[in-house]
């Protein structure tokens, strides 16, 4: 009886010290959780509106996904919306979030140059605002104190895009075909105006000079970040120019670059044939784009970071709700002025392309 009974209190010593354990640990999960990222993660909660330019978008569609993730991570909601390339159509999105009471903005306007009135709600209702992928000018950027930017530098995009051509010359110097010493490209560009199609077509071709090249730009012309678009221009141009004379392709983004891809291949170019090959490079780095690097289509892209940019959005947002202040400390990125948060690009050649796929 007396071992029975000292057998029961150990066993209920032994209970009562699990128990203590399992305790302890629970206390502990949520202070392990908020170690994990920025000091902002705690202010869980909150709700934002967010207007994408369109959803029907390759590039800005990772930019939302990532920025579901991290909101769920931080447990707050996004009221997502597509406005449908209509600036009119956004403008009423917003009217309603504001009718909905959300916390925060996050916009990715249809025209860059139409931010200031999306700015002027925004601070009539005194709401954090974070602009993503379509810069607003500087005076609407300067006129409120709850405004931020996450975008990438397009100057560099284009740099790097023109350097994998210059590259590609240096180490293959039969795709000169005519032999004149300059490289003669045609130039597929984004949307009039977007800060990303003015640049990169700007740097690009300045890449190609500082590498020691002269160049011939056969034709320059958008389609719209569109890879149907690029396909149909870039027949154009095969008919009008003639595939004998075109010596590269750049294209302001991957689905234009994919677009022009496929015109290319249907008059049998990049294929295979070593005999049949024109440098394309793209911007973007999607997953399309580096299953074209694998299979040797597209000569190269640039990473357009779009988890980091979007996940930045978020933590601008989450940071600003618990009304902190904006700083690295807070959101995790380094700021610019207090104001841009810029996510760098990276090249990607057949070197590292591995590296990006998922
Ligand atoms: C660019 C991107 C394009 C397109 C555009 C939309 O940064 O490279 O593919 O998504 O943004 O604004
Ligand atoms: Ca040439």
């Amino acid at each position: 009886m007396k071992k029975f009974l000292a057998l029961g209190l150990t066993l209920i010593m032994l209970l009562a010290v699990v128990g203590c354990q399992k305790k302890e640990a629970d206390v502990n999960e949520p202070a392990t959780d908020a170690a994990v990222d920025t000091p902002a993660d705690q202010a869980a909660g909150w709700r934002a509106g967010v207007c994408i330019y369109k959803f029907d978008d390759t590039f800005m569609t990772s930019v939302r996904d990532a920025m579901k993730a991290r909101a769920d991570e931080l447990g707050a909601e996004l009221e997502i919306v597509d406005s449908q390339n209509k600036q009119s159509e956004q403008s009423n999105q917003v009217d309603t979030f504001l009718t909905q009471d959300v916390q925060a903005l996050c916009l990715n306007p249809v025209d860059r140059v139409a931010a200031q009135p999306l700015m002027e709600k925004a601070k009539e209702n005194n709401l954090p605002v974070v602009f993503i992928n379509r810069q607003p000018e500087d005076p609407v950027m300067a006129a409120y104190d709850k405004i931020w930017y996450v975008g990438a530098k397009a100057e560099q995009s284009g740099t790097l895009s023109g350097e994998i051509i210059v590259d590609y010359f240096k180490a293959n110097p039969e795709a000169d075909k005519n032999g004149d010493g300059k490289i003669q490209f045609v130039m597929l560009q984004g949307e009039p105006g977007h800060q990303d199609a003015t640049l990169r077509t700007e740097y690009s071709q300045q890449a190609l000079v500082d590498g020691g090249f002269e160049y011939e730009a056969l034709a320059m012309d958008t389609a719209m970040w569109d890879t149907a678009k690029a396909t149909d221009l870039m027949n154009t141009w095969i008919t009008s120019i003639g595939l004998d004379k075109i010596e590269a392709v750049l294209a302001n983004n991957d689905d234009m670059a994919l677009g022009a891809i496929a015109a290319l291949q249907s008059q049998g170019y990049n294929k295979g044939d070593p005999d049949k090959f024109i440098p394309v490079v793209g911007v973007d780095a999607t997953t399309k784009a580096l299953s074209a690097m694998e299979d040797g289509s597209l000569l190269g892209t640039v990473l357009n970071d779009g988890v980091n940019q979007g996940k930045a959005a978020v933590n601008i947002m989450n940071a600003a709700v618990a009304g902190q202040e904006i700083t690295e400390d807070s959101i995790g990125y380094p700021i610019t002025d207090g104001k841009w948060i810029w996510i760098e690009y990276v090249k990607v050649t057949k070197d590292n392309y591995q590296d990006f796929q998922k």
